[in-house]
Formats: structure tokens, sequence, C-alpha cells
């Protein structure tokens, strides 16, 4: 059984991440006006967007996903390999974080960076995170999905609670350098979601271009493809390795939850999300 590592009272996994790295990344990290950042609360599609903005990035030529593993194109900054990756990139970055807003490098918020924020049906990332971490030492081994929920409902779980990181992270999204994206809608319209992040990005894509990008990042081709499918992450680093492409569908946690559990969340949910103003969220 492995324990977390914490910082500033947020649990992270226990491989990957260390104190004075985190430490570092938090305070002095500099955000360049044009780095895109990715952004996101574990388990609600950071990968599937990586892998579009990469696409974009590559007017649909897949060679750069086929070549280069996810972390190395869009480095997640608050871990130990991502951040010093980052600090040695040359040219616009890309950048991935599922940092709660309070422990992101201030530097963000005075530059111009492009930040894409995505959300999921937190019941949804529950059902996710629990599959993703269950069995391997990265977290405290769940003895059940019961177990775990009440993990989530705490905030007991890698990055901490998902009620305060989109709460807070939400509170940006008037501005014109952030923009919000749902996995639900991505599922619904991939193609009209991926020419919002292309208008977004100042990116002109031709339409072969764009059938490329969406063919490219379709859930099979990620899950064939091992730069992008995690496949490459050793047993011998994270025990049992990690499978990234699971379901990729929405709704699976009505197969997890019980009445009782489904109840219980809402009530959750409508307590500690009050305020927010009604069709925010496409899943409520
Ligand atoms: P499931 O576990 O529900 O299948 P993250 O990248 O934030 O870790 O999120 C992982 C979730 O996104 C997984 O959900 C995974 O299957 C889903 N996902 C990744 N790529 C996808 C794609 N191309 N299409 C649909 N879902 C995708």
């Amino acid at each position: 059984m492995s324990d977390y590592v914490w910082f500033e009272g947020i649990p992270f996994p226990s491989v990957g991440f260390e104190t004075e790295t985190l430490r570092k990344c938090c305070q002095q990290f500099v955000v360049k006006d044009e780095d895109t950042v990715i952004l996101t609360y574990p388990k609600s599609g950071t990968n599937w967007v990586i892998e579009i903005v990469c696409l974009i990035c590559t007017k649909g030529d897949p060679k750069w996903n086929q070549s280069v593993p996810t972390w190395d194109r869009s480095p997640w900054v608050e871990t130990t390999i991502g951040l010093p990756a980052l600090e040695n990139k040359e040219g616009p970055r890309l950048i991935s974080s599922h940092l709660p807003f309070q422990l992101f490098p201030k530097s963000l918020f005075s530059s111009k960076a492009k930040v894409i924020y995505v959300t999921r049906n937190p019941r949804d990332a529950l059902v996710s995170g629990y599959f993703f971490w269950k069995d391997t030492n990265l977290i405290k081994h769940p003895a059940s999905l019961k177990e775990y929920f009440e993990w989530f409902i705490k905030g007991n779980v890698p990055y901490g609670s998902w009620f305060e990181h989109v709460r807070d992270w939400m509170s940006m999204r008037e501005r014109d350098n952030f923009l919000v994206l749902s996995y639900e809608e991505l599922k619904k319209d991939t193609r009209g979601t991926i020419e919002k992040i292309c208008q977004f990005l100042g990116k002109k894509l031709e339409p072969e271009e764009l059938d490329s990008v969406l063919k490219n990042s379709s859930f099979q081709v990620m899950k064939d493809n091992k730069m992008s499918n995690f496949s490459m992450i050793s047993k011998d680093d994270i025990t049992n390795g990690l499978v990234l492409l699971r379901k990729g569908t929405s709704g699976d946690w009505k197969k997890h939850f019980t009445v009782t559990q489904a109840e219980a969340f809402d009530k959750i949910f409508q307590e500690k999300m009050a305020g927010f103003p009604p069709g925010l969220f496409p899943w409520e």
C-alpha cells in the first residue's frame, strides 16, 4: 500500500512527485505569453484534449503524436520530470496540469498564455479514477468503489477535491485567454469542439486537416498508439501499469453507483456548487 506525497494539504500520487518540485513549480515556474496550458481535474479527458491540440499544431499530421509520448509533447508542469523539461523548452510550449488553482504557478495570472480548462461529470471522473488507480502503487488502495467514493467526496484522492478544483478554476471563465470545455460536449460534437479549440488558438485548418485531427484523436486510434495510451509506462515503475483508454463514454457512473450513492452525490453537488448559473455544467 502506498501513501500520497502531500503538499499544501493536497495529496499527490506517490510516484513522480516531490514536495521540492511542487514548491518550485508553484513559486518559480514562469508561464510565457505564447504558452498553451491544458488544465483539468484528473480523469476528465486531459489526454484526449492534449492529443487534439498537438494535432491542431501539426495541421493534422499524426507523425508527432505517433513518435513522441504525450508527456514529452505536453509535460505535466507539477511532476518531477515535467518541470525541468518545460523549463528547458524553447518557443511556445504545451503545458499540461491538474493543479488546483491555489497551487498553479502564479506567473499564469499576469501572462497572456491560453488556458483550456476541461471539466467532466465528476461521477464519471470518480469512476474513471477508481479503475485507473485502484491496483497501482500511486495511491492508497481502496477496498472497493464504495470506499473510493467516500474518499472522493472528502477530497482524499489525487489532486484533492473535484468541487474546489472546478469551483476555483471556473471563476476564471470570463477571461479572454480562458476556454472552458467539457468532456461531454467533446463526446457529443467532437468536430464542433475541435473547431472551437482551433478558433481559440487562432489556428485555421483546412477541412481535410480537420478530418485528420478528428480521425487521429479518436478513442480507437489513441488506444492503438503506444505514444498516447500509457502502455510505455513500465509495470516496474507503476504496479500493474496504467490503462488510460478504458471506456471513453459519458454516464458510465450509472453502472457503478448505487441509488443511495447517486442521491448522496446529487445532494453534495448541489451544496458545493451552489451559485453557478444553470446550464454551466452540461451533465446536470
Ligand atoms: P474512462 O476511464 O471513463 O474511459 P484523463 O486523460 O484526464 O486521464 O482522462 C481519461 C478518460 O478520458 C478515460 O475515461 C479515457 O477513456 C477518456 N479518453 C481518453 N481519450 C479519449 C478519446 N479519444 N475519446 C473518448 N474518451 C477518451
